[in-house]
């Protein structure tokens, strides 16, 4: 893209934003093709207007948007000149072992997103509590947006349901779910990485999930197990071990 054409597309997308934080978050993902990306999915509709930043993390920004009917949507840009890659790429470059050629860290990087965006449609397929998946281009996915216009939904790490037993219930239906009917390991279950809307539990973060066939994925499988024994203890629950929790959700996905 040329200058003149990225300059132009950037002030158009940042003209709503005033908010410093925001305006910095977009700055570390707004990369020439970023911006193409973005511009594409407006004029497809799925974007009308940017807003607030609603996180910054270490592989991806997330942000609040509305699409062309004002319903608001999520949007995950994950980043392409991550501080943490080019921090990887100094082992990487100089290993004769492992030969990726410069270019393709962005297509690694699309790829990583596309896993997510597929990850987040299987398990919604099956039941599982996931933000709907709408739309994904390059490293670009956009969702149903959790939360309200003020505030997006918390974190089970900031704040505990009210009603704890039918929010178990929930968790569990919608772990048994991904875990033995989609038959993906999230990889990265915790705390962080549930939201609590309306009383009920969120499952977010599906980028490193995979399937039952990946050679890590028993190691990662316990990982979650641990996890998630550690959340229903927090919740009031007497599990205490974590093959008591894997009996559990085999229970539900038979049942
Ligand atoms: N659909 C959504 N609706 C509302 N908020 C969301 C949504 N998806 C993500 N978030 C918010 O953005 C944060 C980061 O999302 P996510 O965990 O998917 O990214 P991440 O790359 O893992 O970030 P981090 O490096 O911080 O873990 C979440 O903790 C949550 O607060
Ligand atoms: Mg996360």
């Amino acid at each position: 893209m040329k200058l003149e054409k990225y300059q132009e597309l950037v002030s158009r997308l940042f003209s709503g934003i005033r908010d410093a934080d925001t305006k910095k978050a977009y700055q570390e993902v707004f990369d020439a093709d970023t911006v193409a990306t973005i511009y594409k999915l407006m004029e497809s509709g799925y974007i009308k207007e940017l807003g607030n930043v609603i996180s910054t993390g270490k592989e991806a920004n997330v942000f609040y948007a509305v699409d062309e009917t004002d319903t608001p949507v999520a949007v995950k840009i994950y980043r392409i000149n991550t501080t943490e890659f080019r921090h990887l790429w100094k082992y990487i470059e100089g290993d004769p072992r492992v030969r990726i050629p410069k270019r393709n860290r962005r297509t690694i990087i699309y790829q990583w997103a596309r896993r997510e965006f597929k990850n987040l449609e299987t398990a919604h397929k099956h039941n599982v509590r996931v933000p709907f998946p709408i739309v994904h281009r390059k490293n670009v996915i956009v969702m149903e947006y959790i939360g309200n216009e003020n505030n997006p939904a918390p974190l089970l790490k900031e704040y505990l349901p009210e009603d704890r037993e039918n929010f178990v219930e929930d968790l569990l239906n919608s772990l048994a779910n991904l875990y033995y009917s989609a038959e993906i390991v999230h990889a990265d279950l915790s705390e962080y990485n549930i939201l609590v809307w309306e009383d009920l539990p969120y499952i977010i973060d599906m980028g490193q999930s995979m399937t039952w066939d990946h050679p890590l994925a028993y190691e990662f499988f316990y990982r979650d197990m641990n996890q998630l024994l550690k959340i229903l203890q927090k919740l009031g629950k007497d599990y205490k071990t974590p093959h008591e929790v894997i009996a559990e959700l085999r229970r539900r996905a038979k049942g």
